[in-house]
């Protein structure tokens, strides 16, 4: 835990995040239309095209019944590790808040443990009523939390959280928002991901400051730890545990899983925002280069993530645009109209 007697060493990047995050709570309980029904069979109103072994002989030859258990099965697999990786994120929130030296860097941490909190509310909430299968957390999934949560140093949990796994959540989230056809899974995810793309502008501003200060040893070995994290979100969320509860011949959904059409869009979502955040943060050398590069992803370093604001900007707009629907939903006692992506 790292006491600071410094009140006035204040950095207004820092301030400016803790202010948004002050500014842009929401209620899960009353800003959500939780009395909107999902259809049992397919409660994200998921596309075929997002089942990971869809358009595969294994998926033509399921009966109608089959197919409506994967698909309540996907959406169960996949908000059982949202729900998890939320509440790993509330512990590294508050940990940051203990382990961070500045008292920005605190004050912003503390909104964050508030959004993680009500994350963790809003995804149980969802998986409970409206879809109603869950699992536990993913091996992959754990044992990357563990890391993350429990490293001694502020860094590597930021690092492990606000940057990768929170790129995972953006990642993920934003599939669940444009391309999902429910207009609650829409809606929420979108709310969301307005927080996330706060926290995510954390990691870039406090890790591209203290990364500035590190040896080059001392980068090499977060590098590593990036590396290994990379592959990891790559290669292994591909819900095995589910193929495996499932009986439809595990090994072969894991691999059908890995290659599938929806595995490369959320691969292009989640690397198009980490690579160039590790650039960013200078975290960039050789062999994260050379790691990248096997990965396929290289390309992806030369994106012009843009400043820090530029991407909080457009959240408030959104955000300001949404409550406005919202509200005039609450008002009419009328159900969310379909979104436009
Ligand atoms: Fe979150
Ligand atoms: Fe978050």
């Amino acid at each position: 835990m790292t006491f600071t007697w410094e009140y006035d060493r204040a950095h207004d990047d820092l301030l400016r995040l803790y202010r948004l995050g002050k500014e842009r709570q929401w209620n899960a309980e009353t800003r959500i239309d939780w009395a909107h029904e999902v259809d049992p069979d397919n409660p994200l109103g998921m596309p075929d095209e997002f089942i990971w072994i869809a358009g595969t002989p294994l998926w033509d030859g399921l009966d109608a019944k089959e197919r409506s258990t994967v698909r309540v099965h996907t959406a169960g697999w996949l908000y059982s590790q949202f729900l998890h990786g939320e509440q790993a994120a509330l512990m590294c929130a508050a940990k940051i808040v203990q382990t961070v030296p500045d008292l920005d860097a605190k004050f912003y941490a503390a909104t964050q443990v508030m959004d993680e909190a009500r994350h963790t509310e809003a995804y149980q909430r969802f998986l409970n009523t409206k879809i109603g299968v869950t699992y536990p957390i993913s091996d992959a999934l754990g044992a990357l939390l563990a890391t993350i949560a429990t490293d001694p140093r502020w860094d590597i949990t930021a690092l492990g959280m606000q940057v990768l796994v929170e790129g995972l959540a953006l990642a993920s989230f934003s599939i669940q928002r444009d391309r999902m056809r429910d207009p609650l899974a829409r809606a929420f995810n979108a709310y969301v991901l307005q927080d996330e793309a706060r926290h995510v502008a954390f990691g870039r501003v406090a890790l591209r400051r203290f990364y500035a200060e590190l040896t080059e040893a001392e980068l090499r070995e977060r590098e590593q730890f990036a590396i290994e994290a990379c592959w990891a979100l790559r290669d292994r969320f591909v819900g095995e545990e589910m193929w495996r509860r499932l009986d439809l011949g595990a090994e072969e959904c894991i691999r059908l899983s890995r290659r599938s059409p929806a595995m490369r869009e959320f691969r292009r979502r989640l690397f198009s925002r980490i690579v160039p955040t590790l650039r960013d943060i200078n975290l960039f050398g050789p062999s994260m280069q050379a790691a990248f590069e096997q990965m396929g992803v290289l390309g992806f370093s030369r994106l012009d993530i843009g400043a820090v604001g530029d991407e909080d900007e457009r959240a408030a707009a959104e955000f300001d645009r949404r409550r406005a629907e919202v509200s005039g939903f609450i008002d009419r006692g009328a159900q969310p109209p379909e979104e436009s992506p």
